[in-house]
Parts: structure tokens; C-alpha cells; sequence
């Protein structure tokens, strides 16, 4: 997750929202009000509002918060588009959303030995699955591994949201129309890396500002994550 910009997004009075928040790690760093739901209850950590409920419909009326951070949970949700259309109900005007999902299409990945089957067409790897895999682990290519691709994920945030920004790694472009970078993200992302990996990461980064490359980039990294914002108050859909 990339905690620098849900640091510089919230102060503590913001009302923060974390669906499928598991055991609420990640959200335990936010330092504002932050609700913990998840559809089994599992409360570790005391600053956190636990509520236990399904994705959807979110047990919360329109415009509670201000922002959603919702990381590794699309893939447990085949209704996609509903999950993001419940998260921009329940954003404030103006609000923003932080939506991290693994990728299907990269071929190492947790939860799921051995990550090459996705890269199936959907029939062949399920039946592979089924032949040569434990039963938790064909249910996850059956149930979670084949709902979700990039491509899905990005069609559902357009659908629901007026702003979305790609940021894996951190573009600091708006998605569409088209790639347009902004330096100042990549001194931090070039930061946190050793010398050769930030070398490779500013090709890579200059390269994915043109269209062709970003495209085919987000295709195969390890997770996509889009920060997407609700326009202003009158605006909202
Ligand atoms: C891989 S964990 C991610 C946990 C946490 N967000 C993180 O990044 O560390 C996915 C979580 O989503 C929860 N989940 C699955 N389906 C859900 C649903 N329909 N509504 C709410 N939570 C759900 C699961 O119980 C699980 O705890």
C-alpha cells in the first residue's frame, strides 16, 4: 500500500473506511477514524472500528467517508462493479479511493501454487485444476482466481468513478486519456528501491507513459491498484 499518499489524503478527523480489512493491518497505520469491515470478524487491533458485514450492500448510508482503502479483497468479490459501486456510494463528494488487487495474468503470485494455470483460457485451467490440485486450491482458481483481471478492475473503476489514476508503481498519471508522468513521484518511488532496481523502475516508468507500454505493463505486473476520486458535491452520480 502505499502509505505516503493515503498519509498526505487523510488528517485524523477524516472518517476512513477499509473493506475486507481481515485482522485490519494495514488500516491500523491510518491515523484517523478508520472502520475495519470484514464478512467474518477478526478484531486485533484496539484503534479500529471492527464491523462485521458483507461487501455489498455496505452497512453505511451515502457519503460517510473520506476516504476507502481497500487492498487484496476484489478477487473474493465476483461482482465487481457492484463492490465498487457500493465503495463510491458510501465516499463524501470529493472523496478518494485506494483500491489494490492481485493480478491474474502475472504468473507469480500468493494463494495460488502454481500462478501459471491463470494464465489459461478459464476451461483448461480449471480442468487442470481439478485433476492435479487439492480441493482449497482448485475452490480458488474456481472461485476468486479466474473473476479477476486487470482489465476487469479498470472497466469497474471507470464505470464508477470520475478520476482514476493508475499507481503500480507510482505513475502519477492519469490513466486515461492517455499517460502523462509526473517526476516528482518517481524521486520517491526511485527512493525507496536499491541503485539497479530504481535504475530499471525509471525505464520502466518512462516507458509506461506511452500508451502501448502502460497498457501492456499494467497487464503484467504483480498487482494493479488505481487511486480513484469522486468528483465534487452537486456532481456525484
Ligand atoms: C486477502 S484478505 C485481505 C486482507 C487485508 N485487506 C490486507 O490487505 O491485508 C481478503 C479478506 O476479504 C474478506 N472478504 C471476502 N469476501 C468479503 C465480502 N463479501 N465482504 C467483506 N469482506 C470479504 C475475507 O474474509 C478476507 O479477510
Amino acid at each position: 500500500m502505499l502509505r505516503r499518499d493515503i498519509d498526505s489524503r487523510v488528517v485524523p478527523d477524516d472518517r476512513v473506511f477499509d473493506p475486507g480489512s481481515k485482522h485490519g493491518n494495514k488500516a491500523a497505520h491510518i491515523d484517523a477514524n478508520v472502520v475495519a469491515v470484514n464478512i467474518e470478524l477478526q478484531p486485533i487491533h484496539k484503534g479500529l472500528a471492527y464491523v462485521r458485514a458483507d461487501g455489498f450492500p455496505l452497512p453505511f448510508q451515502a457519503d460517510t467517508f473520506d476516504y476507502v482503502s481497500c487492498c487484496q479483497v476484489f478477487e473474493y468479490i465476483p461482482q465487481t462493479r457492484a463492490f465498487v459501486a457500493e465503495i463510491s456510494r458510501v465516499l463524501k463528494p470529493e472523496g478518494a479511493a485506494f483500491l489494490d488487487l492481485p493480478n491474474r495474468l502475472f504468473p507469480d503470485r500468493p494463494h495460488s501454487p502454481p500462478g501459471y494455470y491463470s494464465l489459461l483460457p478459464r476451461p483448461l485451467g480449471l480442468r487442470l485444476a481439478q485433476s492435479l490440485l487439492d480441493s482449497d486450491q482448485e475452490r480458488y482458481y474456481r472461485d476468486y482466481v479466474y473473476n479477476l483481471s486487470p482489465v476487469i478492475a479498470r472497466r469497474a473503476v471507470h464505470a464508477h468513478f470520475e478520476s482514476v489514476e493508475y499507481v503500480t508503481p507510482r505513475q502519477k498519471v492519469a490513466y486515461r486519456p492517455i499517460f502523462l508522468g509526473d517526476v516528482d513521484d518517481l524521486v520517491y518511488t526511485l527512493g525507496k528501491g536499491t541503485k539497479v532496481f530504481a535504475k530499471l523502475l525509471l525505464l520502466i516508468t518512462l516507458l509506461t507513459r506511452f500508451p502501448p507500454a502502460g497498457w501492456l505493463f499494467e497487464l503484467l505486473y504483480p498487482h494493479a491498484a488505481y487511486e480513484c476520486r469522486e468528483p465534487s458535491r452537486g456532481c456525484k452520480r
